[in-house]
């Protein structure tokens, strides 16, 4: 068995991968990566495997048996758990992953979906009030795309109040603390007490919905059933706790698209004209803009390679769907931003077992996003044309932190 000492050292690539000079250099690095066979990183606590090229990532996620998503829970590991000890679906394989994704699919259904569209799209149109009367400048990051969950999501399926709000926030806003641990470490005391607080909060919304059934998400996860079977409540709460964090994706991503349509201003200018076109100049922005340069981690369940690459047993593998989505071989020009591309297969949403169970509802909340924000101000721009972006975030993830923009 091939042991780590003999790996091809001149495969590896020291990196931090979650600081502000990566993030600041993201698109770059990540479009060296897309045509780079799987490297290592030796430097970022366990060893790790990065993939990039569309053909590799697309191996890494289709194949559940060689590639697991259950990662260790043992010292050296902390910061791949972003829940705590949760077990959450993201994580899990085989019938206990198909067994959770079965329960959880109708809430996620078109059907339930199309439910949520309509009071979706009411409340960004609130949200677009607000911004109208509150004068010519507003950041379309913290006044618009981060509210896509506060004002829209969170209210759509939820509706929870101004104090339960604040406390899921603060958890979201701890998690990146969680995946800059190092191994052997504690998490610090804020992310203890912000992890407590949502599970108070979770907790009460669960027993309000089973005192109180309604017509909305949790509701229909408290019911959740597949023929005798149902969740059991830790199952349900650990669901809960990972479909709420999996929530900021859509900010993340709307932020993304906000920039790239914003700094396309011929592209724009026709999507305005024509809205019909809206939904696959947003797939476009999802291809070039995605929610970050990493999905969850993967563990080696063996010795193998992916193209070309050894990896051993119990390395750390990590696909990145951004990568993926700049591969020449896979999009044509991959850094040319095309409301025209019509691109097929995007990896943002993930593939295989995993592949994300609310793209139809992010998809359609960010259409519904872009399509109201360009009626409505249809002269917006940015408030300065050369401005470049700050992120941060957890590892993987690239959260905006503003983006300041005029209405006309
Ligand atoms: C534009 C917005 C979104 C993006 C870019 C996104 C991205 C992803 C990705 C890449 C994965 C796969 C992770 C992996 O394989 O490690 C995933 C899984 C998942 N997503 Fe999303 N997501 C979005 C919106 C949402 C929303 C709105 C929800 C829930 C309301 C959601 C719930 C989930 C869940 C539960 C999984 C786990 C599925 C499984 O493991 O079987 N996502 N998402």
């Amino acid at each position: 068995m091939t042991k780590l000492a003999e790996l091809d050292q001149s495969n590896s690539t020291e990196m931090n991968l979650g600081d502000a000079t990566f993030k600041a250099n993201a698109r770059s690095i990540l479009s060296g990566w897309a045509t780079r066979p799987p490297f290592y990183v030796f430097n970022n606590g366990p060893p790790q495997v990065i993939v990039g090229r569309y053909a590799d990532v697309y191996e890494v996620f289709q194949d559940a048996e060689r590639f697991a998503s259950q990662m260790p829970r043992e010292p050296g590991f902390e910061q791949f758990d972003k829940f705590m000890g949760g077990e959450v679906i993201t994580q899990l394989d085989g019938e206990r992953h198909s067994r959770l994704r079965r329960l959880l699919m109708p809430a996620f259904a078109p059907s339930r979906v199309a439910q949520l569209e309509s009071h979706i799209s009411q409340i960004i149109d609130g949200m677009l009030d607000g911004i109208e009367n509150g004068g010519r400048e507003f950041d379309g990051v913290t006044n618009y795309a981060a509210r896509l969950v506060v004002g829209a999501l969170l209210t759509a399926m939820l509706d929870l109040n101004a104090n339960q709000t604040r406390i899921l926030l603060a958890f979201q806003e701890a998690t990146p603390a969680m995946t800059t641990t190092k191994p052997g470490e504690p998490y610090p005391p804020h992310v203890h007490a912000a992890y407590k607080d949502m599970a108070n909060l979770i907790q009460q919304i669960v027993d309000n919905r089973r005192a109180h059934p309604r017509s909305d998400f949790i509701t229909d996860l408290v019911n959740a059933r597949d023929k005798a079977d149902k969740l059991t409540d830790k199952e349900l709460f650990d669901q809960v706790l990972g479909i709420l964090a999996a929530l900021a994706t859509t900010p993340r991503t709307g932020a993304g698209a906000l920039f790239t349509l914003f700094t396309h201003d011929e592209q724009r200018k026709r999507l305005i004209a024509d809205p019909s076109r809206v939904p696959d100049a947003v797939e476009e922005c999802l291809r070039i803009a995605g929610n970050g340069y990493f999905t969850f981690p993967r563990i080696a369940t063996r010795d193998t390679q992916v193209g070309g690459t050894p990896i051993l047993k119990g390395m750390v593998v990590r696909p990145s769907p951004q990568a993926a989505n700049l591969d020449p071989l896979a999009y044509v020009d991959p850094l040319k931003f095309d409301i025209d591309r019509k691109p097929q297969r995007i990896m943002t949403f993930g593939s295989g077992p995993h592949q994300c169970i609310g793209n139809v509802l992010g998809r359609k909340t960010l259409v519904l996003a872009v399509r109201q924000l360009l009626a409505r101000f249809p002269d917006a721009r940015l408030a300065d044309p050369g401005f470049a972006p700050e992120y941060g975030g957890s590892v993987g993830e690239l959260k905006m932190k503003s983006l300041p923009m005029l209405t006309h």
